[in-house]
């Protein structure tokens, strides 16, 4: 059936715009119309990553979701027709619980004014959505587009060591020494959204024990004190919709 609607899905919900102005950008509409003001706008051209966003396609070939993380000051609205928004209020809140990699951005201090965080903790996310347990070097590869002012990138670098590789070889934090523990809903999650993901622990944020609570890692605050995480909660995953899907 023919329509000239633009439909879209944003945070797992349906949008829908019988009338979109194509000079409008996707950071706009996020703003203006849904009041999602957690993606900001910086450089408003392509070069500071601020406005970072999670766009998620079902290939039409391979039945698979890919995931890309998008600057949302450059996207025409109208060219997100049939796709998935993830923006950061999607994957966590402190209302609702943050999600592992707000939380670790925020307790290694790779946070300071905040302007650049939510670019960069979905540039992360998408990484992770990608591939489970990348490399330092991916995680590097996959910040080349935010720019921060504040923190000399490091402290944002350090939080999210965990995740990759690296801190498996390391031993105590990886989740290749965990115990499987999504054979259930988790599992069932990622067939739903079809991510592109490795196996490691099945899980594809990596950072959940047998237990379903997130690793305890010797993250230490301003007092050196050692700072517990909070568990996770898998469930945060927003889901691709299936009336996206292909099959
Ligand atoms: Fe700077 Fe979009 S606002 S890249
Ligand atoms: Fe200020 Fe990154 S924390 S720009």
């Amino acid at each position: 059936q023919q329509t000239s609607s633009l439909v879209f899905y944003v945070n797992g919900k349906k949008v829908v715009d019988p009338d979109p102005d194509p000079e409008t950008t996707l950071l706009q509409f996020l703003r203006t119309k849904l009041r999602l003001t957690g993606t900001k706008l910086g450089c408003g051209e392509g070069g500071c990553g601020a406005c970072t966003v999670m766009v998620s396609a079902c290939d039409t070939v391979s039945n698979q979701v890919r995931h890309f993380s998008v600057n949302a000051c450059l996207a025409p609205i109208c060219s997100l027709h049939g796709l998935a928004i993830t923006t950061v209020e999607g994957i966590g809140s402190i209302k609702h619980g943050l999600h592992p990699v707000q939380e670790k951005i925020a307790k290694a201090h790779g946070s300071q004014c905040g302007f650049c965080t939510p670019g960069i903790v979905m540039s992360m996310y998408t990484l992770l959505r990608n591939i489970t347990n990348p490399s330092m070097k991916d995680m590097e590869s996959a910040f080349e587009g935010n720019l921060c002012r504040c923190t000399g990138y490091r402290p944002i670098l350090e939080g999210f060591k965990s995740f990759t590789k690296e801190a498996c070889a390391l031993g105590t934090a990886c989740c290749r020494n965990q115990t499987k523990s999504n054979g259930d809903s988790n599992s069932d999650r990622r067939t739903v959204n079809g991510s592109v993901v490795s196996t490691c622990n099945g899980d594809a944020l990596a950072l959940v024990n047998g237990n379903g609570f997130v690793d305890h890692q010797a993250m230490t605050n301003g007092d050196n004190q050692t700072t517990d995480l909070l568990p996770a909660d898998s469930t945060q995953d927003p889901i691709f919709p299936p009336q996206l899907r292909t099959s």
